[in-house]
């Protein structure tokens, strides 16, 4: 809050100088300025189109006054002071519905502490996971899910600095032979829905079928009940259900099935370099002064 309104009166300032030296220029290097300067005076737009100039210079400051836009001038994302953020709350430790029913985890923390450095309120929503993609930029502005950085996803957004390295596991029951990669080839296997376990499995293993699930733990639901051989997962959503669901099953460590490390990162709506280098500043601020390390000891531990 306080730092809130530091940052504020130094855009006030900034923007009173940027009217002294050219009214058109200050009032035109903000988009959402402009906007709310448009719904502002309808009228006057309507009849004097020309003249636009006279009125953007004459009034920018009172518009600043009132909504502070010009802190994040940069993303029109960000612009209204909200942060929302899409997750799927069904990926602990990383997301998932805590004991208020709503979305916690290391995650959800992470971009809360992004948030404040940025002076935004966040605000999460939770949806199925394979849907995050396709919503940033309409129903949210970044999602935040444990979400690996590949080449397919960076063809409709763009991703912040990865801020976690990751491994895909394989959870089994116990006594199962499963151990090594050739042996996946024509099992069931269980995934979540659109997630880079889903990709290995229905691409990458030999004659497998492949069941896609919603819900990581519906997948181990159906482990435990026989439905399939085996479940492909991030490692430590696999740890925690091995625990969980300890003496049902194991996890098994990707590496002696040759899966390639994998990192996590926020996904950005594509092009907005702003918006990308203001959650990188605030990602590496939260590193420097130790919260990050402090969120993994507290949501991850190991
Ligand atoms: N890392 C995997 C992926 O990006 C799985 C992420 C699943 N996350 C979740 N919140 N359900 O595809």
């Amino acid at each position: 809050m306080k730092k809130f309104l530091a940052l504020f009166l130094a855009g006030v300032l900034a923007m009173s100088l940027l009217t002294a030296c050219g009214g058109k220029d200050a009032a035109q290097t903000d988009s959402g300025n402009n906007e709310v300067e448009d719904t502002a005076q309808p009228e006057a737009d309507a009849a004097q189109p020309e003249t636009d100039e006279t009125e953007d210079a004459a009034q920018p400051e009172t518009n600043e006054a009132q909504d502070g836009t010009e802190d994040r001038a940069g993303s029109e994302a960000i612009a209204d002071g909200v942060l929302t953020v899409g997750t799927n709350a069904e990926f602990p430790p990383f997301e998932y519905v805590g004991d208020d029913g709503q979305p916690d985890g290391f995650d959800v923390a992470l971009i809360k502490a992004i948030g404040e450095k940025l002076g935004v309120q966040v605000e999460v929503e939770n949806m199925e996971f394979d849907s995050l993609v396709a919503s940033i930029g309409n129903k949210i502005d970044v999602a935040i899910a444990g979400m690996t950085v590949t080449e397919e996803r960076k063809n409709s957004v763009d991703f912040s600095d990865a801020y976690y390295d990751a491994l895909q596991y394989v959870i089994v029951p116990e006594g199962s032979e499963i151990a090594t990669f050739d042996d996946l080839a024509g099992k069931t296997i269980g995934v979540q829905l659109g997630t880079t376990g889903d990709f290995i499995a229905s691409d990458d293993v030999d004659g497998a079928s492949v069941s896609q699930y919603n819900k990581a733990v519906d997948a181990v639901n159906d482990l435990i009940n026989g439905r399939v051989d085996c479940v492909i997962i991030d490692k430590n959503p696999a740890l925690v259900f091995e625990e969980k669901f300890a003496g049902q099953v194991k996890a098994l460590d990707g590496a002696q099935f040759n899966f390639e490390v994998e990192n996590y990162a926020i996904a950005l709506p594509k092009g907005d370099t702003a918006l990308a280098e203001q959650i990188n500043t605030a990602l590496q601020e939260i590193k420097a002064d130790g919260t990050f390390d402090k969120l993994v000891e507290e949501y991850i531990g190991q």
